[in-house]
C-alpha cells in the first residue's frame, strides 16, 4: 500500500522549505564591475558596450549583423515594419505561443492568422502553415518554443515557393542549433528576448539579426526615433552636425547598462546551457515512467562528424504535460499545489486563439486548433535554471511526484 503524503495546500509539509524560484536570472561579479564600469563612464544609455554586445552576439549566432533593442517584442514589430507589412497583409503565426508574436501582427494592422502546432515539437506546423496560406500572405513568424528550433526546412521551402519572408521568434532560442546552423543565421530576421527569465537576461532587452545589409540599415534607423545617427555618433565625431529625422521611428535601443549585463551573460551561454542539458536529463530519467506524465521534451542528440550537436534545444522551459483524465484535479490546480510545495512551476502558453481579444476578434472557437488546446491545458513548465543544484532538481521531482500520486483517481 503506498503511503500518500499530505500536500502542502492541504496542511502538509511541503517538500522544500524555500521556494525554489521559476526562471531567476543568474549574475555574478563580472556583471556587477561591468555595470560599476558603464555607470562611472559618464555613458550610461546606447554607446560603446552595445556595440560591443552586438559584434559579439553577432559572431556567437553567426549572422552578419545584430541590432540590440529594448525587447524583443520591439524586434518582431521592427521586423514587420522594415519588410513594408501593413493594411490587408497577414501573417502565420502558431498559436501556441506569447502575446507579443501575434500583437505585433496587429500594431502594423496586418491579420496574424494562427494555426497548429505539430504535437510531437510543439512546434508550428507546416503542413497547418500550407494550408492557410493566402494571396494577402506576406511571412510566416515560427516560434521556437521551449527552446527547441522549428522544422525550419519544411517552412523554408513553403517561404520559397510562395514568395513569404520568414521573421523567427527565437525569443527562447539563443545557442539552439538547426541541421547544424545556429538559430540567428538561418532567416531574413531572427528576434531574441533578453527579458528577466529568459536564457541570457538584461532585465529587458532584445536583439535582432540579418545577414541583410539594406534591412540592417533600415532596423537602425527605425529603432532610434528615425535619425540618420545615433547619440553616440552625434556627440563623437569631430565635425559636428545635427542628425535628421528621416522617417517616423520608433525609441526601441537598448542602453549600455543592458548591454554591460548582456556581454557577459552571452559568455557564459555554452556553460549555462550544459547545465541546462545536466537538469534536464536527471528530470527526462524521472519521469520516463512517472504515471500522469504523457510528454517531456524531445531532446535531439544527433550530431556532426567533429561531434558537435545538430540540432540543439536549449532548454529555456522543461514543459511536461500531464493527462489530467486521470486526475481529480486540473492543470492549475496542479501548479497551486507544486507552488505550495515551494516548487516555482508555472505555464507556457494559453493559445491565441482562446485569449478573448483573439477569440472575439477573429471568431476562434477552442477545438480550432486541438494540439494547442491540449498544451495550453495541460502543459506545466518547471524549473530548469542553471544556477540549480541536483537537489533542487530532486525537489521537483519529489514534489511532482507527491502532487501526483495524490491527485490520481
Ligand atoms: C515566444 C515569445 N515571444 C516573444 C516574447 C516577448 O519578449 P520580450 O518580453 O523581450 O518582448 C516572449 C516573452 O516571453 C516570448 O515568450
Amino acid at each position: 500500500m503506498i503511503q500518500i503524503q499530505k500536500l502542502a495546500i492541504e496542511g502538509g509539509t511541503p517538500v522544500r522549505d524555500k521556494m525554489l524560484p521559476f526562471g531567476a536570472p543568474w549574475f555574478d561579479e563580472a556583471e556587477y564591475a561591468e555595470v560599476l564600469d558603464t555607470l562611472k563612464s559618464g555613458w550610461i544609455s546606447t554607446g560603446p558596450k552595445t556595440k560591443q554586445f552586438e559584434k559579439e552576439f553577432a559572431e556567437y549566432v553567426g549572422a552578419r549583423y545584430a541590432v540590440a533593442l529594448n525587447s524583443c517584442t520591439a524586434g518582431l514589430h521592427l521586423s514587420l515594419v522594415v519588410l513594408g507589412i501593413g493594411p490587408g497583409d497577414e501573417v502565420i503565426v502558431p498559436s501556441l505561443t506569447f502575446g507579443a508574436t501575434a500583437n505585433v501582427v496587429e500594431h502594423v494592422g496586418a491579420r496574424p492568422v494562427l494555426v497548429d502546432i505539430d504535437p510531437v515539437m510543439l512546434t508550428i506546423d507546416p503542413v497547418c502553415v500550407e494550408r492557410a496560406i493566402t494571396r494577402c500572405t506576406k511571412a510566416i513568424i515560427p516560434v521556437h518554443y521551449a527552446g527547441m528550433p522549428s522544422d525550419l526546412d519544411a517552412l523554408h521551402e513553403l517561404a520559397q515557393r510562395y514568395n513569404l519572408t520568414m521573421i523567427e521568434d527565437a525569443a527562447h532560442a539563443i545557442g539552439a542549433k538547426y541541421q547544424g546552423r545556429t538559430v540567428g543565421s538561418i532567416s531574413p530576421l531572427t528576434n531574441f528576448s533578453f527579458y528577466a527569465n529568459k536564457n541570457l537576461s538584461t532585465a529587458e532587452g532584445g536583439m535582432v539579426t540579418t545577414d541583410d545589409a539594406e534591412l540592417e540599415e533600415r532596423l537602425r534607423v527605425y529603432h532610434l526615433h528615425g535619425l540618420s545617427r545615433d547619440a553616440w555618433k552625434r556627440y563623437h565625431t569631430k565635425a559636428f552636425s545635427p542628425s535628421e529625422v528621416v522617417l517616423p521611428g520608433f525609441k526601441y535601443n537598448m542602453t549600455d547598462l543592458q548591454a554591460s549585463l548582456g556581454i557577459h551573460q552571452l559568455r557564459k551561454q555554452e556553460r549555462f546551457i550544459a547545465r541546462r542539458e545536466e537538469i534536464a536529463s536527471l528530470y527526462d530519467e524521472a519521469f520516463r515512467n512517472m504515471d500522469g506524465l504523457v510528454w517531456t521534451p524531445p531532446r535531439p542528440h544527433d550530431v556532426g562528424s567533429y561531434g558537435e550537436p545538430m540540432n540543439r534545444h536549449v532548454l529555456h522551459l522543461y514543459p511536461i504535460l500531464i493527462d489530467t483524465t486521470r486526475l481529480t484535479v486540473d492543470r492549475n490546480q496542479v501548479i497551486s499545489a507544486l507552488l505550495a510545495e515551494n516548487i516555482g512551476a508555472s505555464m507556457h502558453f494559453t493559445p491565441l486563439h482562446m485569449m478573448p481579444y483573439y477569440r472575439n476578434k477573429y471568431g476562434y472557437k477552442p477545438d480550432d486548433f486541438p494540439n494547442a488546446r491540449w498544451v495550453g491545458t495541460s502543459e506545466i513548465s518547471l524549473p530548469v535554471q542553471p544556477q540549480m543544484s541536483d537537489e533542487d532538481a530532486e525537489d521537483v521531482v519529489r514534489a511532482m511526484r507527491k502532487v501526483l500520486e495524490a491527485y490520481s483517481r
